[in-house]
Formats: C-alpha cells, sequence, structure tokens
C-alpha cells in the first residue's frame, strides 16, 4: 500500500473533521462523504484551521493552503469507489453505521478497509451480515485526531490480520503510536480502563468522599503526572511491583463495581448539559470561559505531544 493512496471519510462531525486533518496533513487526498453538503464550507474552513495550527506548531511538511486543496467533500457516496481505505466516524448508533456499510459494500472493492470510529460497539456487530466482513476493522481515535497519537486498531470476529497490520503501518506514517488488538472486545483497551476509572470517580464523589474538583486534582497531579510517559505496567516497574499486589489484595474487595449509570450524570444530561460545547458540565461556565477551556486543552495537546515525542526518543 503506497504513502499516497487516497483515503475516504465519512462524517464531518467533531472527530470526521480532526480525522481528516490528520490524513490530510500527511499528504493523502481525502474524499470526505457528508449527509448534509449545506455543512462542506464549515467543515472545510475548520479542517483549514486545524492545518494552520498544525503548521504553527511546525508538524507539516507542506503548506495548508496545499493541502486543503486535496480535500473533496461529497454527498454522493459513488465518489468513494476505487479508495481503498474508508474510515467511517459518524454518529454512535450501530443501525446507522450498518446501514452506512452496506451501502459502502456497493460501491467499494472487496478487497477496500473499512474502519470505523466507533468508542465501543463491538467490530464483530458491525461486521454482522456484511458481505465482506473481513475488510470492517475498528480504527478508533481519540480527540484531537490530528494531534495525538494514539490509535487503537481492533479485529472483529471475522476480520483478517492482514489487513489490520496495512492500517497499523499507515497509521505510523500518519504520526500515530497504533495499538493492534487482535480480538474484539467491548469498550476496546482505554476506553474500558478510562470507564473503569470514571465510574471509581462518581463513586467516591455520590457517597461523598470527595468533590468534583478534589478528584480531577487527585488525578492530574497523580496519573496526570506519569502516564503520558508509562503505561501502568512499566509505571509499576519503575516503582516496585510487589507493593501493588499487597494495595491489590485488600483494595479489589472494595472497587465500585456497580452496572448502574451514575445518578449525577443521569441529572445533568436530562438537565441539558453537554460540557464545554454548550457552557453546561460539572463546572460552572460562561461562553467565554468554555472557549479558553477548550482553546487551552489544544495548546496542552501540542505541548504534551512534544513531550511524549521527546520522551519516546530517549528510550
Ligand atoms: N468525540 C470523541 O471524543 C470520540 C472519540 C472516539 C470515538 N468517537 C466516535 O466517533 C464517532 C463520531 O463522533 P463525533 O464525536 O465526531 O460525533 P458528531 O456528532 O460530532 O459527528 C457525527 C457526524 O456524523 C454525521 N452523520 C451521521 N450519519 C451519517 C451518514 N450516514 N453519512 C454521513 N454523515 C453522517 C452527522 O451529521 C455528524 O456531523 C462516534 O462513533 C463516536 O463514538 C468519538
Amino acid at each position: 500500500m503506497s504513502e499516497k493512496i487516497r483515503i475516504g471519510t465519512v462524517g464531518l462531525g467533531l472527530m470526521g473533521s480532526s480525522i481528516a486533518t490528520c490524513i490530510l496533513a500527511a499528504g493523502h487526498e481525502v474524499t470526505s462523504l457528508t449527509k448534509d453538503i449545506g455543512v462542506a464550507g464549515e467543515a472545510r474552513e475548520r479542517i483549514s484551521g486545524f492545518l494552520t495550527q498544525l503548521e504553527e506548531e511546525g508538524l507539516l511538511k507542506e503548506a495548508p493552503a496545499e493541502l486543503i486543496r486535496r480535500l473533496h467533500i461529497t454527498d454522493d457516496i459513488n465518489l468513494l469507489a476505487a479508495h481503498e481505505v474508508v474510515i467511517e466516524s459518524i454518529t454512535e448508533d450501530v443501525e446507522e453505521k450498518k446501514k452506512l456499510y452496506h451501502e459502502l459494500e456497493k460501491v467499494l472493492s472487496p478487497a477496500a478497509i473499512i474502519g470505523s470510529n466507533t468508542s465501543a460497539i463491538p467490530v464483530s456487530i458491525l461486521q454482522q451480515g456484511l458481505k465482506y466482513p473481513e475488510r470492517l476493522l475498528g480504527i478508533h481515535w481519540a480527540e484531537p485526531a490530528h494531534i495525538t497519537r494514539f490509535m487503537e486498531v481492533i479485529c472483529g470476529k471475522t476480520s483478517d490480520l492482514f489487513y489490520a497490520q496495512k492500517i497499523v503501518i499507515l497509521a505510523e506514517q500518519w504520526g500515530k503510536e497504533p495499538s493492534l488488538l487482535r480480538k474484539d472486545i467491548r469498550g476496546f483497551i482505554t476506553n474500558r480502563i478510562m470507564y473503569a476509572m470514571m465510574r471509581e470517580a462518581f463513586n467516591l464523589v455520590e457517597k461523598g468522599y470527595a468533590t468534583v474538583e478534589d478528584v480531577d486534582r487527585s488525578l492530574r497531579n497523580d496519573l496526570g503526572y506519569w502516564i503520558t510517559f508509562a503505561g501502568p505496567f512499566r509505571f509499576m516497574d519503575l516503582t516496585g511491583i510487589p507493593a501493588y499486589l499487597t494495595v491489590m489484595r485488600d483494595l479489589f474487595p472494595e472497587l465500585d463495581n456497580t452496572s448502574k449509570t451514575p445518578a449525577l450524570m443521569e441529572k445533568l444530561v436530562a438537565e441539558g448539559a453537554k460540557g464545554v460545547s454548550n457552557a453546561r458540565g460539572f463546572y460552572p461556565y460562561t461562553p467565554e470561559t468554555a472557549e479558553h477551556w477548550e482553546k487551552t486543552f489544544i495548546e496542552f495537546s501540542y505541548d504534551i505531544r512534544k513531550l511524549a515525542e521527546k520522551y519516546s526518543k530517549k528510550i
């Protein structure tokens, strides 16, 4: 697979836009399928802005104006024919995603890879009923997808490992540090671990042990301090394994294992809170402070990427 193959994307929402940016930045022609062509101008502008930021951070080999010319936004699925890889990042809805794959199968060659950016739908479920299920993979990105080095490539029950390995090679050319999951599991790696952490965070808050602010502060200054440098296993190596076993014996039985969703979360969502995108969340925001948090998060994402690259070169 050559470095400059045409890549297709589907969906131009939050993640679809940053995914298209990442692939354009790596030098590919990108055809982005949207169901609403009315958003094309806005999406092109957003992606152009992301490319300009990448240039300012010294992360582009070509000028943003040159790269954005290689983006083709369309609502005609037939224009994805002859693409070797199509990455779907539409709404997290099994039936919507499956409907799209059936449509894609009508235009793509049987060997074209379809990747889904699903957060937590098992790939094996998405493969059901497809004519060529072996070419469907999970290709899981993290936001902002044009900055983070994260990617999980996931095989469903009937995925061909050969296709997954092709994506791993491509992803490395896109500046990612991909992990390959040879077997499908709901939530993959990071979401399983992140949601286990969130469940315990709600447990501490809802039972009155600590406030939202205190939980956030502790995690930022402990996990946040080392987790970009070392995963949990390397961290145990660095800090001494036996003590962790002792703690596990006492602590595991006490950790929250409820399958109920947190009441606090249910309440906020019922009240319409979306987070900084509508300035309503766990913390109070004004539109200005919400925008400030969004901007600062992008600034931090570039800084942490640089720090991660610096230290991965040293190891
Ligand atoms: N937001 C995140 O941080 C994040 C992280 C990892 C994975 N994901 C996953 O990525 C996917 C997209 O998430 P998002 O946050 O970008 O959502 P989003 O709501 O911002 O974007 C989804 C977009 O898909 C479009 N769409 C829906 N059906 C379509 C169709 N049939 N054809 C073309 N476009 C269609 C919608 O109009 C919308 O613009 C979801 O599966 C989500 O679980 C999101």
